[in-house]
């Protein structure tokens, strides 16, 4: 595996890779969610290139940026292991040096759900990965269905601005009991760490009440007592798969998605209703 940390050598690099080239976008601290990906473009493309790129413009000011986990060595072991050919590592003032000024926003669809609770988040993910892209010009960008708004807000971007890259998603890898995996579980306390499942329970308790004809409302409040006490819903409703627009009664293709706190950590799931 080649590892690049400036855009020109990462260019290079990209220029001697067999197409079509697949790409896997991460912050690091991977798991078996992140792998899945590297797993999935390994298995449909020639190769396989990932960035691991803790992008400080899509944490806001309270958040967590500092404290999240980095493990660089581990990080490209497993990599390395997986078959990736290329990974491109860049610092901070890489991707942003001093005089940096130009965004990417998807406009609405960036500013419900994460993205009221997040304001700039959608902004840093697509500003981010519109330089990656313009780094790897990968053919296919694979991303996780664990951050079902983040794909549709990228499957947005791509199709906006004309990218020639075709997006890929692949489904959610969870631990034994539901929880969904995530690099910020790692947060968790034992406590916290029974409590967490209980947010996917919740989406299932949604998805089996809207198929029984509930209205959201309702489904939503039967969904609630499935919760532990511990877990302080932020969200929990039945949105169109491209617009994350509310729908008002389950219909496919479309997400239940929901998000809540369980002490100091955010917790995000959804189920992904296709037919
Ligand atoms: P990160 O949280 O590291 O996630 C990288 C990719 O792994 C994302 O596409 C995410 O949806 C996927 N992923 C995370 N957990 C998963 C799971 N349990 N099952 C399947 N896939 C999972 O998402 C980001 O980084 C950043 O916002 C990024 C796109 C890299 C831009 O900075």
């Amino acid at each position: 595996m080649n590892v690049a940390y400036e855009l020109a050598p990462a260019r290079a690099q990209v220029d001697t890779l067999a197409r079509p080239l697949g790409f896997v976008p991460t912050m690091g601290a991977l798991h078996a969610g992140h792998l899945r990906l590297v797993e999935a473009a390994r298995r449909e493309c020639k190769s396989v290139a990932v960035s691991l790129f803790v992008n400080p413009m899509q944490f806001g000011p309270q958040e967590d940026y500092e404290r999240y986990p980095r493990d660089f060595v581990e990080d490209s072991a497993k990599l390395a292991q997986a078959g990736v050919d290329l990974l491109f590592a860049p610092e901070a003032q890489t991707m942003y040096p001093p005089d940096f000024s130009t965004f990417a926003d998807v406009g609405e669809l960036g500013t419900s759900f994460e993205g009221a609770i997040r304001p700039t988040h959608f902004r840093g993910v697509a500003t981010i990965v519109t330089k990656l892209l313009h780094v790897v010009e990968a053919d296919v960008l694979y991303l996780g269905q664990k951050d079902a708004q983040q794909a549709a807000v990228l499957s947005k971007l791509v199709r906006d601005l004309n990218f020639r890259t075709r997006v890929q998603i692949v489904e959610t890898v969870r631990e034994a009991d539901g929880l969904a995996l995530s690099s910020r579980n790692a947060y968790l306390s034992n406590d916290e760490r029974s409590a967490a499942p209980t947010l996917y329970a919740a989406l299932q308790t949604m998805l089996k009440e809207l198929r029984s004809g509930k209205s959201v409302e309702q489904a939503r409040e039967r969904a609630i007592r499935a919760l532990s006490p511990q877990a302080r819903l932020e969200y929990l409703d039945v949105v169109d798969e491209r617009t994350f627009r509310r729908l008002e009664a389950l219909r496919a293709p479309a997400f239940v998605i929901g998000a809540a706190q369980v002490g100091r950590t955010r917790l995000l799931d959804n189920l992904w209703i296709r037919m």
